[in-house]
């Protein structure tokens, strides 16, 4: 082989090693996984003792105690909503999740959701804090979580949340399934 093939096969080797690299780095295996529910009561006027939610901002028009038309586009709510191991509304506990989401489009339904996991068990201790966009109508959509703290410092990943009950416009339930790729 002359110099020039000898060149170019040692840059098709790079090449390929490095793709090899990367669509590896791509699918790297979790580190540490969870998989969690939480559970939203919107308060509607009517059930202030159960609700979990409140809207907190309304686009002209409308009011705090009903979502708005167009997609709820500019709705805003609070929310401590607790957590709980399976799917079961009743079921104890584990933790709150507390933070807010906005629906942010006019012509279908998404939300833009900030909050954080608030563990005090004996398993886990610690926030675990979420951020991202929500398409609602997409089965599986992912969000980031940026890191936490106690048992969660220093960790980050995605986590796949997916609608797991929608009860007219009062209570939603959302699986989150949790995979963290950095943990410390
Ligand atoms: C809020 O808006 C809804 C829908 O327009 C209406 O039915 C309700 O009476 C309003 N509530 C208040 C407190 O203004
Ligand atoms: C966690 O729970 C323990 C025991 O109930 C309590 O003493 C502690 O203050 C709680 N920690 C937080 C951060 O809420
Ligand atoms: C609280 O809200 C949930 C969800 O809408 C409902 O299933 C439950 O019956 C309500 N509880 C009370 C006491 O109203």
């Amino acid at each position: 082989m002359g110099s020039k093939e000898d060149l170019l096969f040692l840059f098709l080797m790079f090449l390929s090693l490095s793709s090899a690299f990367s669509s590896k780095n791509k699918h790297h295996k979790p580190c540490k996984t969870l998989v969690l529910y939480f559970h939203d009561i919107i308060y509607n006027g009517k059930n202030a003792a159960n609700a979990t939610s409140a809207i907190v901002g309304a686009p002209q028009g409308s009011n705090l105690t009903i979502l708005a038309g167009n997609f709820h586009f500019g709705n805003m709510a609070v929310f401590d909503d607790p957590i709980t191991l399976d799917n079961n509304l009743h079921s104890k506990p584990v933790g709150r999740a507390q933070g807010l989401y906005m629906y942010d489009t006019k012509n279908t339904f998404t939300a833009w959701l900030g909050f954080s996991f608030v563990l005090n068990t004996t398993d886990y201790k610690g926030s675990i804090n979420f951020i991202g966009a929500d398409p609602i109508m997409v089965k599986e959509r992912d969000i980031s979580v940026v890191g936490g703290t106690g048992d969660f410092f220093m960790h980050r990943g995605i986590a796949t949340i997916m609608t797991d009950a929608f009860e007219g416009e009062v209570y939603f339930r959302l699986r989150v399934d949790i995979k963290f790729y950095e943990c410390w």
